[in-house]
């Protein structure tokens, strides 16, 4: 039986399940692209001496496939995920992955798992592409040769309680990541670097973490999974990308649906824990969190709720507006939206 049809999808939750296929890639050991494929989605045999495993040599996107009101199959900017990861794979010394091919390894997959993509409103089929060094190193050096894979899974809400206010526990012990370092790409080492604060924070009845700046401890950065806005007197502000933030799609978005459809003054800038606290509202942005309200932080052990707990008015616009464009319920004055033939 085709396992797509043994899915209960009203209880989808952010979780992987192996779908029919995958789009692979390889380098050959002069770091040349050969040509892709969907391949059966499944193990890959690796040297236990590979960059990825060894040194951290790998990078991944998240974009998402949704089945919209229009009844077709829908990604939402493709392109700036490939543009995110020509940016890692050049940080992380690996191949660069055309545009054009990062876009139709994409478009391959989700058309071939076209049945794991949600029925509309249920959810979407959250995609994969990931890059590492296969080749085998011993030295502190770049692997000779390289993988590029896409994989499909369908998805819910990324917190189990849904769009439901988050708590965070803003840290002072530990950092996502430094001036001049990895932040700004989306490396696997800063997500390895997040599981032990996010482990204790999820311990102490916490969803996420909230990081500050490594260099200047009183400014904002981001939450482990998601880049972080606030709105104080219709300002919508967000830290502006000098290095260690990751230039989120989501992030960009809803600085675009503020600015030219809200018509709001929207600012990339330094965001004090005093100006988190004293908020309107504050949002978490992101492909898998799209935008989730944070209901209340924790500083120094002390609780400040933000927005009544609840969700703000313009938090909830922004939302409606991203999720209305990415399920083709309102315009897309953007050209955000790629369909699928
Ligand atoms: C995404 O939002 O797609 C991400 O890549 C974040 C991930 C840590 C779930």
């Amino acid at each position: 039986m085709n396992p797509s049809t043994q899915i209960d999808w009203d209880s989808l939750g952010f979780n992987y399940f192996p779908t029919r296929s995958m789009y692979r890639m390889d380098t050959d050991e002069s770091r040349q692209w050969q040509k892709g494929e969907l391949v059966p989605f499944g193990d890959i045999s690796l040297s236990p001496a590979a960059g990825v495993l060894n040194y951290g040599q790998g990078a991944f996107e998240g974009t998402k496939a949704f089945r919209s009101a229009q009844d077709r199959v829908v990604l939402f900017r493709p392109d700036k995920n490939a543009e995110r990861m020509s940016l890692s794979a050049k940080r992380l010394v690996m191949p660069d992955i055309p545009k054009a091919t990062f876009i139709h390894a994409v478009e391959s997959v989700v058309k071939d798992n076209g049945d794991y993509v949600p029925p509309y409103r249920k959810g979407s089929l959250y995609i994969r592409p990931v890059l590492w060094g296969t080749g085998p190193v011993l030295g502190v050096r770049p692997a000779p040769y390289y993988t590029f894979v896409v994989f499909v899974t369908p998805v819910g809400p990324y917190f189990k309680s849904g769009v439901k206010p988050l708590k965070l526990k803003m840290t002072r012990n530990f950092h996502r990541a430094a001036p001049h370092g990895t932040g700004n790409a989306k490396a696997i080492g800063n997500y390895a670097a997040s599981l032990y604060p996010l482990k204790l924070a999820k311990e102490a009845g916490f969803d996420e973490v909230l990081y500050l700046h490594a260099a200047q401890e009183s400014l904002l950065e981001e939450v482990g999974s998601a880049n972080v806005f606030i709105i104080k007197d219709e300002v919508v502000k967000t830290p502006k990308l000098s290095g260690s933030i990751l230039p989120g799609v989501t992030r960009d978005s809803a600085i675009r649906i503020a600015k030219d459809i809200l018509n709001l003054d929207v600012r990339e800038t330094d965001i004090t824990i005093e100006d988190l606290v004293t908020a309107d509202e504050a949002f978490c942005t992101g492909t898998a969190v799209v935008v989730t309200p944070i209901g209340e932080v924790t500083v120094e052990e002390k609780a400040h709720t933000i927005a009544e707990g609840g969700e703000g008015e313009i938090t909830r616009q922004l939302r409606k507006h991203i999720t209305g464009i990415q399920k083709e319920e309102r315009s897309d004055p953007f050209g955000w939206i790629y369909a699928l033939n």
